[in-house]
């Protein structure tokens, strides 16, 4: 196979299409043509840096499910901030979450959380979904004209999350705008580039993120209340948690769930005003909602990339991953394998095909998933049932990250009927 042979052999334009895409940590508008690019040099491919590039579907989802990739926690925050990282409180905080893991400690842990996210305590959240959708709308019909990120889509999700966790108010006073503020300084470590500005702001954002979810345990009451902060502060209080996994767990349950759900709403948005026609599909037929729903993760993934480590020498389409290599997954390139995916490039609401890889794979696989879908599914069936016209109302902006992929800004018009 050419493939093969590619990746024994690192590519200089593989480096320059990485860096461009991801290392510098600036989003582009389009990426995709430049993702395509690199998969036109195989499926799995090393840089000069050693590391290694994923790009097919099954090639993705086979790392993510093997227990032979592991989440290396020592190279990760070395990588981010040197020999010393463990002076750094957001890497410290980056190395004992739940996404980095490793059995059997994953295992323990995510199932503290877990039962927070079953399916049928999620539907049951259906009704209060489509109340506050519906309050937000009725704001964004008497303005006509709105920033949907500002109005709809970073405030959504917070106020799920806000629900969920059992965090006071709806995250629009000063703590809830601190906290939301703390975790996208948080986040920049998920880039694949890091800054030491970036680095001391995330350093900053966790000190303050640790002392405000302190409090929230402290004023929390001994009976459990059926949300994820009384059920964890129970679990601590009969000896099963201790409070920093308390912490952590909280953090990263928020962590996880805004920003990505807020690029979901905010890409899928925009791919349908782009896509009229597609927009029309919708609008006729609202049974359509849960795979354009599906079409939307897989055209634009809030997360484009994640990335694991080797444990042990791995042959993986033929190419020889070294014990310690790190291996990068491209799920926003596993979404445009056109082998599961024909004319991949295209929006297309009614397509059928495996889920994408938006939420990852394996025992990392998306805790919010289901929450994340019911958000996006209960905001676009009544997008389409309120407004009778939805328009771009000028330029929209990227935020400035590669990795975590969303809009700062997205201008819309809108008309009921
Ligand atoms: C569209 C929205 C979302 C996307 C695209 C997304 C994406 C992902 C991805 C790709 C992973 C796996 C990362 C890896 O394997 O390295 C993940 C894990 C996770 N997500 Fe989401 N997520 C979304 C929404 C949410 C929501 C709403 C929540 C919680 C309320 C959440 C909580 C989590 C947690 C806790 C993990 C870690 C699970 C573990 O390590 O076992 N996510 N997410």
């Amino acid at each position: 196979l050419p493939a093969v042979e590619q990746a024994a052999s690192p590519t200089p334009t593989s480096d320059l299409l990485f860096d461009r895409l991801l290392a510098s940590g600036v989003g582009e508008d389009d990426p995709y043509p430049a993702y395509r690019a690199l998969a036109d040099f195989g499926p799995v491919q090393q840089l000069r840096s050693g590391t290694w590039l994923v790009l097919g579907y099954d090639d993705c989802a086979s790392v993510l499910r093997d227990p032979r990739y592991v989440n290396d926690v020592e190279r990760v925050c070395t990588d981010k901030g040197g020999p010393s990282w463990g002076d750094h409180p957001s890497l410290r905080m980056l190395s004992e979450m739940l996404l980095m893991a490793n059995p059997p400690r994953h295992r323990r842990l995510r199932r503290f959380v877990a039962a927070t996210f079953a399916r049928a305590r999620i539907e049951a959240l259906r009704g209060e979904i489509g109340r506050i959708v519906d309050e937000l709308l009725d704001r964004i019909e008497d303005a006509g004209t709105t920033d949907f990120v500002a109005e709809f889509s970073d405030v959504l999700p917070i106020r799920v999350v806000h629900l969920v966790l059992g965090i006071p108010g709806t995250g629009e006073d000063e703590a809830g705008r601190d906290l939301r503020h703390h975790t996208l300084a948080f986040n920049a470590l998920f880039e694949r580039s890091m800054s030491p500005e970036r680095l001391e702001a995330a350093d900053r954002a966790v000190l303050g993120l640790r002392a405000y979810i302190g409090e929230l345990i402290d004023g929390t009451s001994r009976e459990p209340a059926g949300d994820l902060l009384s059920s964890l502060v129970a679990a601590h209080r009969a000896g099963l948690l201790d409070v920093d996994d308390v912490v952590m767990l909280l953090f990263q349950v928020y962590n996880a769930s805004f920003q990505t759900t807020t690029s979901l709403l905010g890409n899928g948005l925009h791919a349908f005003l782009h896509h009229p026609d597609q927009l029309e599909l919708l609008r006729r037929d609202r049974a359509a909602v849960p795979a354009a729903v599906q079409e939307c993760l897989r055209f634009d993934p809030p997360v484009q990339t994640t990335g694991r480590h080797a444990d042990r020498d791995v042959v993986l389409h033929g190419a020889g991953i070294a014990q310690g290599d790190m291996v990068v997954t491209i799920l926003a390139a596993a979404n445009r394998d056109p082998r599961w995916f024909p004319d991949p490039d295209r929006f297309l609401v009614a397509r059928s095909g495996p889920p994408p890889l938006s939420y990852g794979a394996g025992p990392h696989y998306c805790l919010g998933a289901g929450l994340a879908t019911l958000q996006a599914e209960v905001a676009f069936a009544a997008l389409v049932r309120r407004f009778r016209v939805l328009e771009p109302a000028g330029a929209p902006r990227r935020r400035p990250t590669a990795n975590m992929r969303g809009f700062a800004s997205l201008p819309l018009s809108v008309a009921a009927g």
